[in-house]
Protein backbone atom coordinates (compact mmCIF):
# COMPACT_ATOMS: atom_id res chain seq x y z
CA UNK A 1 0.00 0.00 0.00
CA UNK A 2 1.30 3.71 -0.95
CA UNK A 3 1.59 5.89 2.38
CA UNK A 4 4.58 8.57 3.02
CA UNK A 5 7.83 7.41 1.96
CA UNK A 6 9.33 10.40 3.93
CA UNK A 7 8.59 12.06 7.77
CA UNK A 8 7.33 15.32 7.27
CA UNK A 9 6.38 17.69 10.22
CA UNK A 10 2.82 19.10 9.76
CA UNK A 11 2.40 15.08 8.10
CA UNK A 12 -2.03 14.77 7.60
CA UNK A 13 -1.71 10.54 7.75
CA UNK A 14 -4.49 10.74 10.70
CA UNK A 15 -6.76 13.48 8.65
CA UNK A 16 -6.66 11.78 5.35
CA UNK A 17 -9.69 9.75 6.04
CA UNK A 18 -11.62 13.11 7.23
CA UNK A 19 -10.30 14.82 4.08
CA UNK A 20 -11.03 11.92 1.46
CA UNK A 21 -14.71 11.32 2.81
CA UNK A 22 -15.56 14.96 2.55
CA UNK A 23 -13.73 15.64 -1.01
CA UNK A 24 -16.45 16.31 -4.20
CA UNK A 25 -17.43 12.38 -5.27
CA UNK A 26 -16.52 13.23 -9.13
CA UNK A 27 -12.92 14.73 -9.62
CA UNK A 28 -11.31 15.80 -12.85
CA UNK A 29 -7.64 16.21 -11.17
CA UNK A 30 -6.43 16.19 -7.97
CA UNK A 31 -4.17 18.96 -7.17
CA UNK A 32 -1.77 19.47 -3.82
CA UNK A 33 -0.17 22.70 -3.69
CA UNK A 34 1.62 22.24 -0.40
CA UNK A 35 2.30 18.59 -0.92
CA UNK A 36 4.85 18.13 1.95
CA UNK A 37 5.24 13.82 2.04
CA UNK A 38 1.66 13.10 0.38
CA UNK A 39 -0.33 11.79 3.36
CA UNK A 40 -3.86 13.00 1.53
CA UNK A 41 -2.38 12.05 -1.94
CA UNK A 42 -1.42 8.68 -0.91
CA UNK A 43 -4.91 8.09 0.87
CA UNK A 44 -6.34 9.61 -2.64
CA UNK A 45 -4.70 7.42 -4.90
CA UNK A 46 -5.61 4.50 -2.68
CA UNK A 47 -9.30 5.05 -2.60
CA UNK A 48 -9.48 6.31 -5.65
CA UNK A 49 -6.65 4.94 -7.91
CA UNK A 50 -5.71 6.33 -11.43
CA UNK A 51 -7.06 10.14 -10.69
CA UNK A 52 -4.62 12.77 -12.25
CA UNK A 53 -2.77 14.45 -9.62
CA UNK A 54 -0.49 17.51 -9.61
CA UNK A 55 1.45 17.75 -6.56
CA UNK A 56 3.58 20.60 -5.90
CA UNK A 57 5.79 22.47 -3.07
CA UNK A 58 7.99 25.09 -2.48
CA UNK A 59 10.93 22.41 -1.22
CA UNK A 60 12.94 21.81 -4.44
CA UNK A 61 14.53 18.98 -3.37
CA UNK A 62 11.63 17.12 -2.09
CA UNK A 63 10.12 17.60 -5.93
CA UNK A 64 13.18 16.40 -7.28
CA UNK A 65 13.36 13.11 -4.43
CA UNK A 66 9.32 12.55 -5.90
CA UNK A 67 10.17 12.91 -9.45
CA UNK A 68 13.06 10.25 -9.19
CA UNK A 69 10.75 7.80 -7.05
CA UNK A 70 8.33 8.45 -10.09
CA UNK A 71 11.05 8.05 -13.10
CA UNK A 72 14.22 6.20 -11.84
CA UNK A 73 12.99 3.71 -9.28
CA UNK A 74 15.48 0.91 -9.38
CA UNK A 75 17.88 3.75 -9.49
CA UNK A 76 16.76 5.14 -6.09
CA UNK A 77 16.24 1.40 -4.34
CA UNK A 78 19.76 0.43 -5.52
CA UNK A 79 21.05 3.56 -4.38
CA UNK A 80 18.95 3.58 -0.99
CA UNK A 81 19.57 -0.10 -0.16
CA UNK A 82 23.53 0.53 -0.51
CA UNK A 83 23.05 3.27 1.97
CA UNK A 84 20.91 1.27 4.27
CA UNK A 85 23.69 -1.53 4.36
CA UNK A 86 26.40 0.48 5.33
CA UNK A 87 25.30 2.29 8.15
CA UNK A 88 23.51 -0.95 9.43
CA UNK A 89 26.74 -2.06 9.26
CA UNK A 90 28.48 0.54 11.43
CA UNK A 91 28.87 0.74 14.77
CA UNK A 92 27.27 3.94 16.83
CA UNK A 93 30.32 6.70 15.92
CA UNK A 94 30.66 4.90 12.48
CA UNK A 95 26.52 6.18 12.00
CA UNK A 96 27.22 9.04 13.31
CA UNK A 97 30.10 9.68 10.98
CA UNK A 98 28.13 8.89 7.94
CA UNK A 99 25.43 10.95 8.37
CA UNK A 100 27.67 14.06 8.74
CA UNK A 101 29.19 13.05 5.48
CA UNK A 102 26.50 12.15 3.67
CA UNK A 103 25.19 14.99 4.79
CA UNK A 104 27.85 17.09 3.32
CA UNK A 105 28.32 15.58 -0.15
CA UNK A 106 26.72 16.85 -2.62
CA UNK A 107 25.72 14.25 -5.20
CA UNK A 108 25.72 14.69 -9.33
CA UNK A 109 22.94 12.58 -10.13
CA UNK A 110 19.69 13.10 -9.69
CA UNK A 111 18.95 9.56 -8.10
CA UNK A 112 21.87 10.03 -5.81
CA UNK A 113 20.30 12.95 -4.26
CA UNK A 114 16.79 11.72 -3.86
CA UNK A 115 18.80 8.55 -1.63
CA UNK A 116 20.47 11.14 -0.07
CA UNK A 117 17.75 13.11 0.75
CA UNK A 118 15.56 9.56 1.61
CA UNK A 119 18.87 8.68 4.15
CA UNK A 120 18.83 11.59 5.49
CA UNK A 121 15.25 12.11 6.31
CA UNK A 122 15.17 8.55 7.86
CA UNK A 123 18.11 9.14 10.11
CA UNK A 124 18.41 12.83 11.05
CA UNK A 125 17.08 14.14 14.38
CA UNK A 126 12.85 13.83 14.63
CA UNK A 127 13.01 13.36 11.47
CA UNK A 128 12.68 17.18 10.64
CA UNK A 129 13.58 19.29 7.21
CA UNK A 130 14.64 22.54 8.12
CA UNK A 131 17.76 24.67 6.29
CA UNK A 132 19.87 27.47 7.37
CA UNK A 133 19.88 30.76 6.06
CA UNK A 134 21.32 29.44 2.67
CA UNK A 135 19.54 26.53 2.18
CA UNK A 136 21.90 24.04 3.29
CA UNK A 137 19.88 21.02 5.51
CA UNK A 138 21.68 21.47 8.99
CA UNK A 139 19.70 18.51 10.60
CA UNK A 140 22.21 16.96 13.79
CA UNK A 141 21.87 13.17 13.87
CA UNK A 142 18.79 11.77 14.93
CA UNK A 143 18.72 8.83 17.59
CA UNK A 144 16.91 5.88 16.23
CA UNK A 145 18.42 2.89 16.95
CA UNK A 146 17.05 1.22 13.99
CA UNK A 147 16.09 2.99 11.26
CA UNK A 148 14.25 1.90 8.30
CA UNK A 149 16.15 3.62 5.39
CA UNK A 150 15.15 1.05 2.86
CA UNK A 151 12.03 -0.15 2.16
CA UNK A 152 11.63 -1.34 -0.99
CA UNK A 153 7.85 -2.47 -1.00
CA UNK A 154 7.24 0.93 0.09
CA UNK A 155 9.31 2.81 -2.86
CA UNK A 156 7.50 0.50 -5.36
CA UNK A 157 4.11 1.15 -3.78
CA UNK A 158 4.42 4.80 -3.97
CA UNK A 159 6.60 4.97 -7.34
CA UNK A 160 3.83 3.43 -8.35
CA UNK A 161 1.05 5.41 -6.90
CA UNK A 162 3.20 8.50 -8.30
CA UNK A 163 3.09 7.22 -12.32
CA UNK A 164 -0.20 9.76 -12.68
CA UNK A 165 1.14 12.22 -11.16
CA UNK A 166 2.70 15.74 -12.30
CA UNK A 167 4.94 17.05 -9.79
CA UNK A 168 6.25 20.39 -10.23
CA UNK A 169 8.89 22.77 -7.38
CA UNK A 170 7.65 26.31 -6.27
CA UNK A 171 5.10 28.42 -4.47
CA UNK A 172 1.34 27.71 -4.32
CA UNK A 173 0.15 30.40 -6.09
CA UNK A 174 0.61 29.90 -10.27
CA UNK A 175 -0.45 25.95 -9.68
CA UNK A 176 -3.66 27.23 -8.01
CA UNK A 177 -3.93 29.60 -11.04
CA UNK A 178 -4.17 26.10 -12.94
CA UNK A 179 -7.01 24.72 -11.12
CA UNK A 180 -10.30 24.17 -13.15
CA UNK A 181 -13.89 23.73 -12.17
CA UNK A 182 -13.63 19.81 -11.49
CA UNK A 183 -10.73 19.82 -9.72
CA UNK A 184 -10.41 19.77 -6.06
CA UNK A 185 -7.56 21.39 -4.34
CA UNK A 186 -5.92 20.26 -0.97
CA UNK A 187 -4.23 23.15 0.48
CA UNK A 188 -1.99 22.12 3.64
CA UNK A 189 0.33 25.22 4.41
CA UNK A 190 2.79 25.68 7.10
CA UNK A 191 0.50 26.46 9.94
CA UNK A 192 0.16 29.82 11.94
CA UNK A 193 2.06 28.99 15.28
CA UNK A 194 -0.40 28.94 17.64
CA UNK A 195 2.21 30.64 20.48
CA UNK A 196 5.39 32.81 19.52
CA UNK A 197 7.61 29.55 19.82
CA UNK A 198 5.39 26.50 19.06
CA UNK A 199 5.96 25.93 15.69
CA UNK A 200 7.97 24.80 13.01
CA UNK A 201 7.88 26.56 9.49
CA UNK A 202 11.31 26.31 8.46
CA UNK A 203 10.50 23.78 5.41
CA UNK A 204 12.22 26.04 2.95
CA UNK A 205 14.70 29.22 3.53
CA UNK A 206 11.90 31.29 3.22
CA UNK A 207 9.44 31.10 6.32
CA UNK A 208 5.80 31.19 5.84
CA UNK A 209 4.43 34.49 7.44
CA UNK A 210 1.28 36.12 8.37
CA UNK A 211 1.53 37.74 4.87
CA UNK A 212 1.40 34.38 2.74
CA UNK A 213 -1.63 33.43 5.10
CA UNK A 214 -2.62 36.48 3.55
CA UNK A 215 -2.03 36.00 0.18
CA UNK A 216 -3.53 32.36 0.58
CA UNK A 217 -6.93 33.32 2.11
CA UNK A 218 -6.80 35.42 -1.05
CA UNK A 219 -5.84 32.18 -3.65
CA UNK A 220 -8.63 30.27 -1.88
CA UNK A 221 -11.17 33.33 -2.63
CA UNK A 222 -10.18 33.26 -6.42
CA UNK A 223 -10.55 29.48 -6.18
CA UNK A 224 -14.04 29.94 -4.79
CA UNK A 225 -14.58 32.66 -7.41
CA UNK A 226 -13.69 30.69 -10.21
CA UNK A 227 -15.69 27.72 -9.30
CA UNK A 228 -13.16 25.13 -7.95
CA UNK A 229 -13.34 22.71 -5.15
CA UNK A 230 -10.90 23.48 -2.55
CA UNK A 231 -10.04 22.44 1.18
CA UNK A 232 -7.89 23.99 3.51
CA UNK A 233 -6.46 22.77 6.81
CA UNK A 234 -4.81 24.86 9.69
CA UNK A 235 -4.37 25.69 13.03
CA UNK A 236 -7.28 26.76 15.02
CA UNK A 237 -5.84 29.86 15.61
CA UNK A 238 -7.76 33.19 15.99
CA UNK A 239 -6.34 35.24 13.48
CA UNK A 240 -6.77 31.92 10.34
CA UNK A 241 -10.69 31.96 11.57
CA UNK A 242 -10.34 35.78 10.91
CA UNK A 243 -9.46 35.53 7.77
CA UNK A 244 -11.98 32.57 6.53
CA UNK A 245 -15.14 33.97 8.64
CA UNK A 246 -17.85 35.97 7.00
CA UNK A 247 -16.94 34.91 3.40
CA UNK A 248 -19.65 32.05 3.36
CA UNK A 249 -16.61 29.27 3.79
CA UNK A 250 -17.50 26.00 6.37
CA UNK A 251 -14.92 26.13 9.04
CA UNK A 252 -15.03 22.54 11.24
CA UNK A 253 -12.34 21.95 13.94
CA UNK A 254 -10.82 17.93 14.55
CA UNK A 255 -8.54 17.49 17.09
CA UNK A 256 -5.18 16.38 15.83
CA UNK A 257 -2.24 15.04 17.37
CA UNK A 258 0.98 16.65 16.04
CA UNK A 259 3.85 13.80 14.91
CA UNK A 260 7.12 16.02 15.19
CA UNK A 261 7.78 18.09 17.92
CA UNK A 262 10.52 17.70 19.66
CA UNK A 263 9.05 19.02 23.08
CA UNK A 264 6.53 16.51 24.61
CA UNK A 265 4.22 19.09 25.99
CA UNK A 266 3.02 20.07 22.27
CA UNK A 267 2.13 16.21 21.28
CA UNK A 268 -0.80 17.01 23.11
CA UNK A 269 -3.55 17.15 20.58
CA UNK A 270 -4.37 20.46 19.28
CA UNK A 271 -7.50 21.49 17.43
CA UNK A 272 -7.13 21.94 13.73
CA UNK A 273 -9.47 23.79 11.76
CA UNK A 274 -10.46 22.42 8.24
CA UNK A 275 -12.09 24.98 5.84
CA UNK A 276 -14.32 23.99 2.43
CA UNK A 277 -15.85 26.36 -0.16
CA UNK A 278 -18.18 23.81 -1.23
CA UNK A 279 -21.30 25.43 -0.49
CA UNK A 280 -19.84 28.69 -2.53
CA UNK A 281 -19.30 26.20 -5.13
CA UNK A 282 -22.75 24.99 -5.63
CA UNK A 283 -21.33 21.22 -3.93
CA UNK A 284 -23.70 20.08 -1.19
CA UNK A 285 -21.41 19.56 1.87
CA UNK A 286 -20.29 15.99 1.25
CA UNK A 287 -19.65 14.31 4.04
CA UNK A 288 -20.03 15.33 7.58
CA UNK A 289 -16.69 16.57 9.08
CA UNK A 290 -16.67 16.63 12.28
C1 LIG B 1 2.25 21.27 6.56
S1 LIG B 1 3.41 20.85 5.34
C2 LIG B 1 2.45 19.79 4.28
C3 LIG B 1 2.36 18.40 4.85
C4 LIG B 1 1.63 17.40 3.96
N1 LIG B 1 0.22 17.66 3.88
C5 LIG B 1 1.86 15.99 4.48
O1 LIG B 1 0.91 15.26 4.81
O2 LIG B 1 3.03 15.60 4.58
C6 LIG B 1 3.59 22.34 4.43
C7 LIG B 1 4.46 22.26 3.16
O3 LIG B 1 4.43 23.54 2.52
C8 LIG B 1 5.66 23.75 1.83
N2 LIG B 1 5.75 25.21 1.57
C9 LIG B 1 6.23 26.20 2.36
N3 LIG B 1 6.04 27.41 1.77
C10 LIG B 1 5.43 27.17 0.57
C11 LIG B 1 4.95 28.00 -0.49
N4 LIG B 1 5.06 29.34 -0.45
N5 LIG B 1 4.35 27.41 -1.56
C12 LIG B 1 4.25 26.06 -1.62
N6 LIG B 1 4.68 25.21 -0.65
C13 LIG B 1 5.26 25.75 0.44
C14 LIG B 1 6.69 23.16 2.77
O4 LIG B 1 7.86 22.78 2.07
C15 LIG B 1 5.93 21.95 3.38
O5 LIG B 1 6.25 20.75 2.70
Amino acid sequence: MARPFLKWAGGKGKLAPTILAAAPPAIARYIEPFAGAGAVFFAFEEARPGTPALLSDANAELIETYTVLRDQAAALDAALAGLAAEYGAADAEGRRAMYYRVRASAPPSPADRAARFVFLNRTCYNGLFRVNASGGFNVPHGRYKNPRIHDGELLAASSAALQRAELRSGDFAPVCAEARPGDFVYLDPPYQPLSATANFTGYTRADFGPADQLRLRDTFEDLTRRGVAAMLSNSDHQAIRGLYSGLAYRLVTVPMSRAINSRGSARAPVPELLIDNFGRVGLSDGEALD
